[in-house]
This record gives structure tokens, C-alpha cells and sequence, in this order.
């Protein structure tokens, strides 16, 4: 018997980390950010200099990881993200590995190895996990999902402050925008788990709302649904 699941899923920038974390803090449900998995395993190939078309010592590299997400008391990442042992909380928020990450969640063995990971952590339920594939693929039966989503500009503008709020450098709206569209197209095309709203998902879509509106919309969703 297991504990209720809620599954956020959307494109690149919609707010769903945000969103999930206030839920999650709200409902006192474990908060899973799964691209922060995905993220971990790029830096890992970026580092060792693997060929990022190497899906052989990809799928070794994924298979053998150990990827820890703990809580923090740090506001700006509630969430430190470790591979190896290595803190990598920063890093896997590079605009490099952000490039990459697609062509490697692509890849169907690094996706077997993190939503096998993802299913034994949720198996008592009791979370908001957060991704692309949440209500598709790892878990279908959660009972509630979310779809968010948010117009191309809209996102490129909170990816413009979320970088602003991290130190990092500048980047322009236009080059945000085009990154955006890009990762869109290639999370949405992929012949494995394609970012896809699930058939029984409800879609929010978020321009011109808070954070907050939108966490208490699924927080009243979740307590109808219950
Ligand atoms: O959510 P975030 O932007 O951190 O995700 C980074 C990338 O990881 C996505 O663009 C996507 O390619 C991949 N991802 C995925 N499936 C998930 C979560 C993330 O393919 N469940």
C-alpha cells in the first residue's frame, strides 16, 4: 500500500521546480527532481570526455553511477544533487551540460538505469516527482498529474532569472529562446518516453500566473482528487 503520488510534467522552463517544491512542502511530500538525474549523468560523460554519442560507455556510465539527492537548508537549491560522491548541485546548471542533456536523455539504457532508480524511490509513494516522463512511463498510476506549460517567451524570461539569482553570466533573451525551442523539439521527438502530455493529465498553463497560484491550483486539485 503506498502513499499518494503527484506527477509534474512539462517543457524546459515551465516552472515545474519551483511549482513541485512548494507542493511538495505544502502537502509534506518528498519533492524528485528527475532531471536533476538526467543533468548528474551529463556532467558525469562531459567530465570523463566521453563521446557524447558513446551510448555504449554511456549506458555503462549511467548503470554503474550512484546519484544522491539530499535536502539542503540552502534556499537558491533546496536539493544538493551528488554523482560519485561528488557534489554537482552547481554544475549540472551549466549552460554545457543544459546543451547536452537532451541527447543523452535520449539515449534508451541511460533511461532504463534512472527510471528504475526513480521507481525504487518512489515505491512507498508519498512525493511530487517532477520531469518529462513522470505520468507517461515511471509512474502511470500516480493520482494526480500535472501538465505545465508556458508560451516560449515566458519561459526564456524566468530562465533569464533564474540565471540572474545564480551569478551566472548573462545570456540574451533570443539565445534563451532559441535553446528553449530547441530542447522542446528534441524532448518531444524522441523515440523513447517523448515529453507527452499523459491522456488522464490536466495541463496548466502558467503565463502571467505566480508560483504560488499555480502550487495552490494542483494543492486544491490533490485535496479534490482525495
Ligand atoms: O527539468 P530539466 O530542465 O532539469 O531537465 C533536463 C533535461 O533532462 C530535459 O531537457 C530532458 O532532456 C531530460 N529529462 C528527461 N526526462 C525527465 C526529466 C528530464 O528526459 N523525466
Amino acid at each position: 500500500d503506498r502513499q499518494p503520488i503527484i506527477a509534474i510534467d512539462g517543457p524546459a522552463g515551465a516552472g515545474k521546480s519551483t511549482v513541485a517544491r512548494q507542493v511538495a512542502t505544502k502537502l509534506g511530500l518528498v519533492y524528485l527532481d528527475t532531471g536533476a538525474m538526467y543533468r548528474a549523468v551529463t556532467w558525469l560523460v562531459l567530465q570523463q570526455g566521453i563521446a557524447i554519442d558513446d551510448d555504449c560507455a554511456i549506458a555503462e556510465l549511467a548503470n554503474k553511477c550512484k546519484i544522491e539527492l539530499t535536502p539542503s537548508q540552502d534556499l537558491q537549491s533546496p536539493v544538493r544533487v551528488w554523482i560519485n560522491d561528488t557534489d554537482v548541485t552547481q554544475d549540472i546548471r551549466t549552460i554545457e551540460v543544459t546543451s547536452q542533456v537532451s541527447a543523452i536523455a535520449a539515449q534508451a539504457a541511460v533511461r532504463e538505469a534512472l527510471v528504475k532508480q526513480q521507481q525504487r524511490w518512489g515505491k512507498r509513494g508519498g512525493l511530487v516527482a517532477e520531469g518529462r516522463d513522470i505520468g507517461t512511463h515511471v509512474f502511470p498510476d500516480a493520482e494526480v498529474k500535472i501538465f505545465l506549460t508556458a508560451s516560449v517567451s515566458e519561459r526564456a524570461r524566468r530562465r533569464q532569472q533564474d540565471f540572474q539569482k545564480q551569478g551566472q553570466p548573462e545570456v540574451s533573451l533570443e539565445q534563451l529562446e532559441k535553446d528553449i525551442a530547441e530542447r522542446d523539439w528534441k524532448d518531444s521527438t524522441r523515440k523513447v518516453s517523448p515529453l507527452q502530455k499523459a491522456a488522464d493529465a490536466v495541463e496548466l498553463h502558467t503565463d502571467g500566473l505566480s508560483i504560488s497560484d499555480v502550487a495552490s491550483q494542483i494543492v486544491d486539485y490533490y485535496q479534490q482528487r482525495l
